[in-house]
């Protein structure tokens, strides 16, 4: 089979079909037996990490998965950023780092900066997050860590619990599981953090069957993964809606009382009040080891983008 990575932008999980999605699991496996040692398969290559809104897992693993591949990174954020304050554009931007680098990697608050940024660069650009629907390497993290805790991503059944309005990585990871054959698929938020229309008409037209469930406690008994996201406060064009919704869904110990043995909770993080601690200790607690993931994941995407064998 050949590489469809190859030279590819990675703007939006849909994206990638099935087949495209194993190849990259398979080199993540890859990925991850040869952690330790520093590879260079990379190596004379520039990865630019443009991040034009907060990250942590997301910045810190594309650099190190960078850096694990003996390729060089550098980086505008924080102070360096300061050029697009001080009103450059977007797109000269781009046009800088393309010519500095290899590959980039951006993250904006708007909805389509990657895809505009995908247009100017010659270069491939990976969107590490970009406004309210496109999170493609979170979307291939999570499932890659329902395959690791399963064995599987088919026949699951599914609770995807959070802001599905504002919420990326939740909306990504939803359009992955279009590209597998869950059992079941139950979409639980408040009323006005459901999905949007675009959304669901791409499930309608993908033919992808979900449910919306009016509560986590009518579907907690029969559901191996419950996938939680925070409220997407800075993305909220009325403070007030925030502060009306906030706190509305928590997962606690008597959420889990009713789950199976084997359900897994995952979580892109950071989360604010939506998982309570006392979960953490729990077997149920997957999103650490999903955070985990982020790493080798993001070593098989950049060496099959680069054509890079690992
Ligand atoms: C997510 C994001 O930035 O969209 N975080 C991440 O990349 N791990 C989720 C979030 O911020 O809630």
């Amino acid at each position: 089979m050949g590489n469809p990575f190859r030279g590819a932008d990675v703007i939006s999980i849909l994206d990638f079909n099935r087949g495209d999605l194993e190849l990259l699991f398979e080199y993540a496996d890859r990925a991850q037996k040869r952690l330790g040692t520093k590879l260079d398969v990379l190596k004379g290559r520039v990865v630019a990490l443009a991040f034009f809104e907060p990250s942590t897992r997301t910045r810190f693993s594309f650099e190190v998965a960078a850096k694990r591949l003996g390729a060089d990174v550098i980086s505008v954020s924080g102070e360096e950023a300061i050029s697009v304050a001080k009103g450059e554009n977007l797109a000269d931007t781009i046009r800088m780092l393309d010519a500095y680098g290899d590959l980039i990697v951006i993250r904006h608050k708007h909805e389509g900066a990657a895809k505009l940024a995908a247009e100017i660069a010659e270069d491939p650009v990976v969107n590490g997050g970009d406004g309210w629907q496109h999170h493609p390497t979170q979307a291939m993290i999570d499932l890659y860590a329902v395959l690791k805790l399963f064995g599987t991503v088919d026949g699951l059944r599914y609770a995807l619990l959070g802001d599905l309005k504002y919420g990326r990585a939740i909306v990504s990871f939803l359009y992955g599981l279009t590209r597998f054959k869950p059992g079941a698929v139950y979409l639980v938020s408040p009323e006005p953090l459901r999905p949007r229309r675009e959304v669901l008409m791409k499930l309608e037209e993908l033919g992808f069957r979900y449910e919306f469930a009016a509560s986590l406690d009518s579907v907690i008994e029969e559901v191996d993964v419950l996938y939680v996201s925070r409220v997407q406060k800075e993305r909220f064009p009325d403070p007030a809606e925030y502060e009306r919704l906030k706190g509305s869904y928590v997962v606690n110990l008597k959420t889990l009382s009713r789950a199976r043995p084997g359900l897994k909770v995952l979580h892109p993080l950071p989360r604010v009040d939506e998982i309570a601690l006392e979960v953490d200790a729990t077997p149920h607690a997957a999103y650490f080891y999903q955070a985990s993931l982020g790493v080798p994941v993001r070593m098989a995407l950049l060496s099959l983008i680069s054509g890079a064998e690992i």
